[in-house]
């Protein structure tokens, strides 16, 4: 079954990042991290495989994940958009922003599209508060938003990707 090669490639990646750190203390953080960047995400089955091989309970592992924004258990989008809501950005309209992306893309905040193409993200300050609202897509910033311009930035991307409508 092609799923099942796939899960072996990943859990050879998986185990070799592991074998690099096992003997090192304190390496839970920086393990987690490499596999995010090789899957992706950070399902439970890797989780599992951490905690066992690492000798360290499930939970803490599942806290970790939980606690740092950078780790994530689900898969995100090809395009990861942003929207910060710290203080500034939220009392200039972030809601709305917020509102328009769950609106245009069918998803709430925190979830990804059922074609893996966007996923709608939270943030705290991103460190432009004077050019707020602000959201990013990947890495690039857009500054001073209101729901006409995040619609354009939406379908543009939508044409871009050739999904149409
Ligand atoms: S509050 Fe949004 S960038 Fe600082």
């Amino acid at each position: 079954m092609q799923a099942q090669q796939m899960e072996t490639g990943l859990d050879q990646k998986v185990e070799k990042i592991i074998a690099a750190y096992r003997e090192k203390p304190g390496a839970l953080i920086p393990v987690l991290h490499e596999i995010q960047n090789e899957l992706g995400h950070l399902p439970m089955w890797v989780q599992q495989r951490v905690s066992n091989a690492m000798n360290i309970p499930l939970s803490e592992v599942n806290s970790i994940i939980s606690f740092y924004a950078l780790f994530s258990e689900k898969p995100k989008g090809k395009y990861v958009i942003g929207v910060c809501k710290g203080t500034a950005c939220y009392v200039r309209g972030a809601d709305k922003i917020v509102e328009q992306l769950q609106e245009l893309l069918g998803i709430e905040a925190g979830d990804t599209t059922p074609d893996g193409m966007f996923t709608i993200e939270v943030v705290r300050c991103l460190g432009a508060c004077g050019l707020g609202p602000v959201i990013t897509v990947n890495d690039t910033v857009y500054t001073r938003m209101k729901p006409d311009k995040t619609k354009k930035v939406i379908t543009d991307l939508i044409e871009k990707t050739g999904k149409g409508g």
